[in-house]
């Protein structure tokens, strides 16, 4: 089989780890890819927005199967656009992805549909928005309605700061066109999971919870970034309150989109807010999580190639999919400064040695090769990521691997999977 996988961070890194792990896989490409990524495949220069360069190139070379990382080729239709030419690829129409693709649509969804989220309003009218802010009070949350690249979303403190975010999104424009709309919502409290999902339109195949970590600084203090590390499983998530979580949230978002006429194909991934008994949808993402995908990569056991093309040909009903017993864990090096502005360019040493290690995988986000060398190219730059019998045994032997690797103004947090780590001692 001949597979392309489209994008070029840590979450492409981990899926074309596994799909090359493949018996059924003779040739693996990836569009752009990354230094990291050419271990296993051959990358191509197409950029993962050109949909037309990437389908002519899926058709050129016979590609069996597609599968697409990044969010934004889903919600620009690039599954419509494969199909049309008869290819096999893996991830949800352009009128599914809208889940994603607009907070507006997947709110009223949840709305229509008794699904548990954030009481919310919508408005295109910012002195409207403000207005309703003054009403409510804070802490409140403001979201641009379109994709934008994790940032679309502001939970505000004051009214201040909620007026400001309100501004920023239709009146500055500081998103172009995904803030045409805003959504502002009530401040839900609690602890966040990540519970992604496979489906075939029918059926659905659960994966192990995770957690990932947004804040740039230890304690979750700092800025939002697009995840400073993720492990597998959240504890958060009790096996009671995952099953309360497949039934009413997997299975009747799914459920509600075949009842909606946008059958849903491919992952689907629900951020959760926790608290007690109640589960509540923060966000739907159409694709893998990134990082979450870097530890699940390395729970997974199975042949990660048959359980895609089941997903897409409705089987999924057949394949068992086998995961590592224990835990792991990815830990995030990033550009010092990131997510503001950060330097380009950087040698990285030591990860010649981290080779060696048993149980560990670096996946590369943001780098490049010159001259045989390594170096950093964008914010987030790997994720250090091992597997242990316990998430504790995972953290300890990741941050093994982080002290091992160097660059100049390295940044990573110390205490990934801290939420994890106290509930296991608790036990
Ligand atoms: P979103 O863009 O909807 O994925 O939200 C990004 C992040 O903002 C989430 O992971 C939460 O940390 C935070 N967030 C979003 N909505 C809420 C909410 N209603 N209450 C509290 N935090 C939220
Ligand atoms: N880890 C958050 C995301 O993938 O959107």
């Amino acid at each position: 089989m001949k597979v392309l996988v489209i994008g070029g961070g840590g979450r492409e890194h981990a899926l074309a780890w596994k799909i090359a792990q493949s018996p059924l896989v003779d040739k693996l490409f990836c569009a752009p890819g990354n230094a990291g990524i050419e271990q296993h495949a051959e990358c191509v220069d197409i950029d993962s927005g050109d949909l037309r360069a990437l389908r002519r190139f899926a058709r050129d070379q016979g590609i069996d199967l597609t599968v697409t990382g990044p969010e934004a080729p889903l919600c620009a239709g690039i599954v419509d656009s494969f199909e049309a030419w008869g290819l096999k690829i893996f991830g949800p129409t352009k009128v599914a992805a809208r889940l994603e693709g607009s907070k507006v649509f997947a709110k009223s969804l949840m709305e229509r549909h008794n699904i548990r989220t954030a009481p919310f309003r919508t408005f295109d009218s910012a002195d409207r928005a403000k207005a309703y802010i003054d009403m409510v009070g804070v802490p409140i949350v403001v979201k641009a309605d379109g994709l934008a690249a994790g940032k679309a979303a502001i939970v505000c403190r004051s009214k201040e700061e909620a007026h400001e975010a309100v501004s920023r999104i239709m009146i500055e424009g500081e998103f172009g066109e995904a803030g045409q709309h805003t959504v502002i919502e009530e401040c839900l409290s609690g602890e966040e999971v990540s519970v992604l999902a496979l489906t075939d339109g029918q059926c659905i195949a659960l994966l192990p919870s995770c957690q990932d970590h947004k804040a740039a600084l230890d304690g979750d203090a700092g800025p939002n970034t697009g995840g400073m590390g993720a492990y597998s499983p959240a504890p958060v998530l009790t096996p009671a309150m995952e099953t309360i979580v497949e039934r009413d949230v997997i299975v009747q978002t799914i459920h509600a989109m075949n009842r909606e006429e946008r059958p849903y194909r491919g992952v689907l991934y629900a951020g959760l807010m926790l608290d007690g008994e109640s589960a509540g949808v923060l966000e739907y993402n159409c694709r893998f999580g990134d990082p979450e995908m870097q530890p699940l990569a390395l729970r997974l056991k199975s042949d990660i190639v048959p359980i895609l093309m089941a997903t897409i040909e409705g089987n999924l009903a057949d394949v068992e999919i086998e995961w590592h017993e224990g835990a792991a864990l990815c830990v995030v090096m990033a550009s010092g400064g990131y997510p503001g502005s950060y330097q380009k360019g950087v040698p990285i040493s030591g990860l010649e040695e981290v080779e060696k290690m048993d149980d560990v995988m670096v996946f590369h986000s943001g780098t490049r090769r010159e001259g045989g060398r390594y170096l950093t190219a964008g914010g987030r730059v790997l994720g250090v990521t091992a597997r242990g019998d316990t998430i504790a045994g995972a953290k300890k032997h990741a941050y093994e691997a982080v002290k091992k690797i160097h660059f100049p103004d390295a940044h990573y947090r110390t205490d990934i999977g801290w939420r994890a780590v106290g509930k296991e001692s608790n036990r």
